[in-house]
């Protein structure tokens, strides 16, 4: 078996959708980690205790008309006081490690004073030793999209003095937690932050300035992420050996029809757009990619020949590249490319998506999941091979991958197909393609508040009761095929 699917792998290593549907046999080293995933608003509740200041995904859910059934995640899992069920089932799991972000507005309520909550402190000082005696590796994301809502009313990420709130912030994280973290994250997809925060306002905080804010906001993210990289490496890479990232979201583009030039191109853009719009300044060369320049300046559609586009000055680009250990990713889908025509372009709002003019779609025939995801395993080994092509075989954690259930049945027979496919075509991708991945990560460790779908969307390893006071977590049957895999660090025949 392991001679035959790797012949059939070696000859779709070109073009992985002709990948096969058979599972692919095959054992990650030893050092390899598997982990699943959270975040601060989705699993903490306690949204005013302790100290704790309103972030925007507060104020957005108290707001009203934004959440499914106007659900909030002020109680939610109540990780902040039931954390020790959450190691629990770590435990459980046998989880290399765990990756969970850090609630900016518990540790530093008001940034514009940089008063350090205590309280906020000593909650993840106990929680990270916890996981940390458990013998599993806390990997810590500074920014899950909850930005205090004091610095949404200053100016949010238009005012440059978040900036060095931002990295007063880190500040404090690195030099409390740091001695117990190895993996730290700057930002959890700061795509979604800017297009769906400030474009689409689908999320929190509901703005919708499609065509400028989010490469103004994208443009500070990019600076914090960068000033918070630095940070760690000249005060405390010495000290603790840690390795910091960012962490970008993206599906894999492929080209409609890839025997079409123009469908390869649109392919390309897309990718630059989505996922090099942050990879190319941090990865490549401290700068947007020049498809992304091209195409932004010529749909800004000046007299004077500017663009939507903000630039990096020389100092920026230098201080820009080159601020990663690794590369943190999230994947779910894919997305056939083709160029927008004339109907398409019209039908997207101007700013981002037009300016890419790339029309994207599905494959009808794609396996969908009862909740309406596009299960494309193939995505998978495509997106780490675009990596190791053009960000020079940096190391990759996959932060994220995952499915929702649609009634949070224990029995998850359609988690399990979909990760084991996922994890196969990751399988390959290291050891056919020779990708330098180390490591994966489920999203998520159990059912939570899943942004605008609260908790009708149920993508945990566990289930959560929400109607018990007690919200007891209980595994399903992916959390126990999951600790096998990690056992077997993979599929074995
Ligand atoms: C992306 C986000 O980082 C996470 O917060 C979210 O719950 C998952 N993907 C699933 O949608």
């Amino acid at each position: 078996i392991v001679v035959l699917s790797a012949l059939l792998c070696f000859v779709t290593t070109t073009d992985q959708r002709n990948s096969t549907n058979a599972f692919y046999y095959g054992v990650l080293p030893e050092n390899f980690t598997w982990g699943a995933s959270t975040a601060a608003y989705q699993i903490e509740g306690a949204w005013n205790e302790d100290g704790k200041s309103e972030n925007i995904w507060d104020r957005f859910c108290h707001e009203g008309g934004h959440i499914v059934m106007n659900l909030t995640g002020d109680v939610t899992c109540d990780s902040y006081h039931k954390w020790r069920d959450d190691i629990t089932t770590m435990n459980e799991i046998g989880l290399k490690h765990y990756r969970f972000s850090l609630s900016w507005s518990r540790i530093v309520p008001d940034p514009t004073t940089g008063v350090v909550n205590e309280a906020g402190v000593n909650f993840y000082l106990n929680f990270i030793t916890a996981v940390k005696q458990a013998g599993i590796e806390p990997m810590v994301t500074l920014f899950h999209w909850d930005l205090p809502q004091i610095l949404e009313d200053n100016g949010s990420w238009g005012n440059e003095t978040i900036i060095k709130q931002y990295q007063h912030y880190a500040d404090v994280a690195f030099s409390r937690f740091g001695h117990l973290v190895k993996y730290w994250l700057t930002f959890n997809e700061p795509w979604v932050t800017t297009w769906m925060g400030y474009g689409t306002g689908q999320y929190a905080p509901g703005t919708k300035q499609p065509a400028t804010l989010p490469y103004l906001y994208a443009h500070t993210i990019i600076k914090c992420h960068a000033t918070a990289w630095r940070l760690y490496d000249t005060t405390y890479r010495a000290r603790f050996n840690g390795m910091v990232s960012i962490t970008l979201n993206t599906n894999f583009y492929a080209p409609k029809n890839s025997s079409k030039p123009e469908d390869v191109e649109a392919a390309e853009r897309a990718a630059q757009f989505m996922v090099g719009w942050f990879a190319h300044p941090i990865y490549v060369d401290g700068d947007y990619s020049q498809v992304m320049k091209d195409y932004v300046r010529r749909n800004t559609n000046s007299t004077d020949g500017s663009s939507r586009l903000p630039t990096f000055t020389d100092t920026d680009k230098l201080f820009i590249k080159g601020t990663f250990d690794y590369f943190g990713l999230n994947h779910y889908t894919t997305s056939l490319c083709e160029p927008s025509d004339a109907a398409h372009q019209a039908s997207v709002p101007k700013g981002y998506l037009g300016d890419m003019e790339v029309k994207l779609t599905v494959d009808p025939t794609w396996p969908k999941s009862p909740s309406g995801s596009y299960i494309v395993p193939w995505g998978m080994r495509g997106i780490l091979n675009f990596i190791r092509t053009h960000y020079n075989n940096t190391p990759v954690i996959v932060t994220e991958n995952g499915l929702s259930d649609p009634n949070g049945t224990l029995n998850d027979q359609f988690r399990i197909q979909y990760l084991r496919s996922y994890i196969d075509e990751l399988i390959k991708a290291v050891l056919i393609d020779k990708c330098n991945v180390i490591g994966y990560t489920v999203w998520t460790l159990m059912d939570n508040f899943e942004w605008t779908s609260a908790i009708t969307k149920k993508m945990g390893l566990y289930y959560v009761d929400f109607d018990d006071p007690q919200r007891r977590r209980v595994a399903k049957q992916s959390a126990m095929w999951y600790k096998r895999v990690i056992a077997d660090r993979g599929f074995p025949d």
